[in-house]
């Protein structure tokens, strides 16, 4: 198969499809690999790493989509890109189709074959190609929550570890899945007072065993957060309810309460936050101030480290863009009934039912379209 690797234009998206591993790999594999210039320059790998790997260097994007039997890209694509859908071109990246019906027309009317990562699962059900950002995402927020507590940015001047004669901070964590699991680790790393909150009793036993009682836990209630508020330097917002808003778990009147300086890290705002005085920010303006508490609510975390997130995303999408290149995309997807989750159009048939029904649409489950 050629499989393409374009550079991902959407604003401040560094991350690449496909590393130089991968491209050696597909090569070795018997598949041709045609890469975008520049594409992987941001993520650290520049296009000799690719030649080298034994990738096909090419200058105009049209050509990578146009070659390609398979497309691996990062995003969704964009206005500039829909010219290139062409049928039963293979599409395989993040899509987020069910708020975008514009480009979920535009794909079924070019009858593409469409995978996205974020529906795809894995043996346990999980959704094993979010994961690694969720990692990124956990660990960074305590790094950042530890920059925003220096008094220049803004915090209270109060070193996450403490030093011996003086106490650490407190870190509190809400929701204990992979961000806050991720946090913990972190926080504790570095010394904090870390406390974490959770609904789920069974949660809060796992990690009680896996940080072996080093790590406070508690459980999720109005009462334990008011009084967890009050008495944190950071915050880490990390709850989610599949498929549903986030709850409004920190108040405005519990920010009200917290201590000037303190600092407000919600990783959970790409699902509208879990407290209520978040907002949506950028990197161009990454942070706020509300009741003297800094609020950092940046939606794509990982972008700021587009090396670790490149790599850690095609640690997990890898094995799946071999098999897809290997197979063929209607085999692969029989074979595995995780990566078929992941199918959202074929050849003009919307094949997603979290799609279908956010857009009210009409679909046809996958099986009926791959007999
Ligand atoms: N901002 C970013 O860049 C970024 C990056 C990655 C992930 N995220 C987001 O972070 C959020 C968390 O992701 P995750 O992968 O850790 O999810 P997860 O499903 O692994 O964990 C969510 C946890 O929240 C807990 N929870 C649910 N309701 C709760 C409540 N009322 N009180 C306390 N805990 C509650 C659940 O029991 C679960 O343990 C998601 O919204 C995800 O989209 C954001």
């Amino acid at each position: 198969m050629i499989v393409g690797v374009p550079r991902e234009i959407k604003d401040h998206e560094s991350r690449v499809g496909i590393t130089p591993a991968g491209v050696k790999a597909l090569c070795e594999a018997g598949h041709t690999v045609l890469v975008e210039t520049q594409a992987g320059e941001e993520s650290g790998f520049p296009d000799e790493t690719y030649q080298n790997a034994g990738a096909e260097i090419v200058g105009d994007a049209g050509y990578v989509w146009g070659k390609s039997g398979m497309v691996v890209k990062v995003k969704e694509p964009i206005e500039p890109e829909y010219a290139y859908f062409r049928e039963g071109l293979v599409l395989f990246t993040y899509l987020h189709l069910a708020p975008l019906p514009e480009l979920t027309d535009k794909l079924l009317e070019a009858r593409m074959i469409c995978i996205a990562y974020e529906t795809v699962r894995d043996e346990r059900g999980t959704l094993p190609l979010l994961t690694p950002m969720s990692e990124i995402a956990g660990r960074m927020s305590v790094q950042v929550g530890a920059n925003y507590l220096e008094r220049e940015s803004g915090g209270r001047g109060i070193l996450l570890g403490g030093v011996p004669g003086v106490p650490p901070a407190h870190v509190a964590i809400l929701g204990g899945g992979i961000v806050g699991t991720n946090a913990a680790r972190i926080a504790l790393g570095l010394g904090a007072k870390t406390t974490l909150i959770d609904v789920n009793l069974n949660r809060l036993r796992e990690l009680d065993d896996i940080f072996n009682g080093r790590l406070y836990t508690l459980a999720s209630n109005s009462y334990n957060l008011e009084h967890v508020t009050r008495e944190s330097d950071l915050i880490i917002g990390g709850v989610l309810i599949p498929g549903a808003t986030a709850p409004k778990l920190v108040t405005r009147a519990m920010v009200a309460q917290m201590k000037k300086g303190a600092v407000i890290v919600d990783v959970a705002i790409d699902q509208g936050g879990c407290v209520e005085t978040a907002h949506p920010t950028t990197f161009s303006a990454p942070s706020y101030v509300v009741d003297d508490v800094v609020h950092y609510c940046v939606t794509n975390m990982p972008g700021a480290v587009p090396h670790t997130s490149t790599l850690a995303l095609t640690n997990a999408t890898f094995p799946y863009v071999l098999r897809l290149a290997h197979h063929g995309p209607r085999e692969a997807l029989k074979r595995d009934p995780g990566l078929t989750e992941g199918l959202n159009t074929w050849q003009g048939t919307l094949t997603h039912r979290g799609v279908a029904q956010s857009q009210q649409r009409p679909w046809t489950a996958a099986d009926g379209v791959l007999a």
